[in-house]
């Protein structure tokens, strides 16, 4: 069934503002589960004072990645210590790889020789691998405690801290282990964003850029006249920037949290993108540059199935690459077979068929779109030369 989803509406409310002038709120609307995601400055120092608020219990744990832990492990512990909480530090390795049931294991020892209890909650400080992962082990540790996302990159902070998926990969594919498990609070400080690396800060843009086509056409505009803008990290950019992508995934949350239907927009160039990722076993993509090309093949797709029209593919491809994102791989046979294989076992398979989310223009975009296997394999962008991560 071909269904069209306008957000249009929806998203027209402007309310993001409301705390102070340097921070807004996006409120996630969950009934008794609803929290907020605050955008700002300075943020990192109020992670004690916010917690208080919410009334968490007196011990946590703070996970966090060893690349992120020594930079901004001692500010979060410090400001927790200073609200009257009892924080100990977990690091877990860097990288996508990490994102794993060893790790999870190792964390769940970690806190029970912390004597953790079901009052206690977890801080997931860090990109979206430590939030999935920290998550997930918030989610099922002693049946679940409190979790808080702090999330240090552009990706999480416009995607993976927000709308409670977390979880872990295996080695047949993406995310294949997981639960639907809110945070309490988001904090995403953008001061923090000022030490990610530029290549983590491109791979962040994918999934905004992703938040224009399946829902804003206003904000691809944006993108298009602002994106040196976000590379240089123009902060009133990257506030406005990541309040609306915010917002938008808070109202498809909000209206479909367990992804019965609405929710799958979000995963607009996900079904290529993860089968890239686990055809390189999470080694060679970041997941922004696999959900890049996932998204070029997807617009291909769409503008053969569901009437994209041909320059919208331009704008999209042309808007990825300029922020410095890859649009094209060269793959194999044999690879091209691996990938179709590794795509057969996307969460979004339902009943043999990989489905995918396909746009109509900029801005509205249909899910659940069963798609001929040649037609996959011939919209896999395969032209140019193999993209060369730059830095
Ligand atoms: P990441 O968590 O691996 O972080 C990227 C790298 O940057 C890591 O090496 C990390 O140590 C480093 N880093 C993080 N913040 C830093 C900072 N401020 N300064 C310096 N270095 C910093 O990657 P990511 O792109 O944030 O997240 C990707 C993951 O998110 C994937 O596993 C993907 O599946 C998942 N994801 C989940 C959702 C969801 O809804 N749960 C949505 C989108 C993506
Ligand atoms: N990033 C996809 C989702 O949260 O549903």
């Amino acid at each position: 069934m071909l269904r069209s989803i306008r957000l249009a509406q929806a998203l027209t409310v402007a309310a993001e503002d409301a705390y102070t002038v340097a921070m807004r709120v996006v409120k996630v609307p969950l009934g008794q589960r609803s929290y907020s995601i605050f955008i700002g400055s300075r943020l990192l120092p109020r992670l004690g004072g916010e917690c208080a608020r919410l009334k968490l219990g007196r011990r946590c744990a703070v996970i966090a990645d060893a690349r992120v832990a020594p930079l901004y492990a001692d500010a979060a512990l410090a400001s927790l210590e200073a609200a009257g909480f009892a924080p100990v530090l977990l690091t877990v390795p860097a990288g996508e790889t990490a994102k794993r049931l060893a790790n999870v294991q190792r964390c769940y020892d970690q806190l029970a020789a912390h004597r953790l209890e079901r009052k206690s909650f977890i801080v997931a400080l860090g990109g979206g691998v430590v939030g999935d992962l920290a998550g997930f082990v918030a989610a099922t540790f002693l049946r679940g405690v409190a979790f808080v996302q702090v999330p240090t990159t552009l990706l999480a902070q416009v995607d993976s801290s927000v709308g409670g998926k977390v979880g872990v990969n295996l080695d047949a594919g993406k995310n294949l282990v997981g639960a639907f498990y809110q945070p309490r609070l988001v904090l995403a400080d953008l001061d923090i964003l000022g030490t990610l690396p530029e290549r983590e800060l491109r791979a962040g843009l994918a999934e905004v850029i992703k938040y224009g086509v399946i829902a804003d056409a206003a904000l691809f505009r944006r993108l298009e006249r602002e994106v040196p803008k976000l590379l240089a990290r123009d902060p009133a950019t990257l506030a406005a920037v990541i309040a609306r992508c915010c917002r938008i995934k808070a109202v498809v949350v909000g209206r479909d949290e367990t992804e019965s239907g609405l929710r799958a927009i979000l995963n607009f160039g996900h079904t290529i993108g993860h089968g890239l990722e686990a055809i390189s076993r999470y080694g060679s993509y970041l997941h922004g540059e696999a959900i890049s090309i996932g998204m070029v093949a997807a617009a291909a797709l769409s503008a053969r199935v569901a009437g994209l029209p041909a320059g919208d593919v331009a704008r999209i491809s042309a808007l990825l690459d300029r922020a410095g994102l890859p649009t094209s791989v060269r793959l194999a046979a044999p690879q091209r077979k691996r990938l179709l294989a590794a795509m057969q076992h996307d969460k979004k398979v339902s009943g043999g068929e990989v489905k995918f989310v396909l746009a109509k223009r900029i801005g509205e975009v249909v899910a659940g779109q069963a798609v001929p296997e040649a037609f996959i394999l011939e919209s896999i962008p395969v032209q140019s030369p193999t993209f060369e991560p730059k830095s």
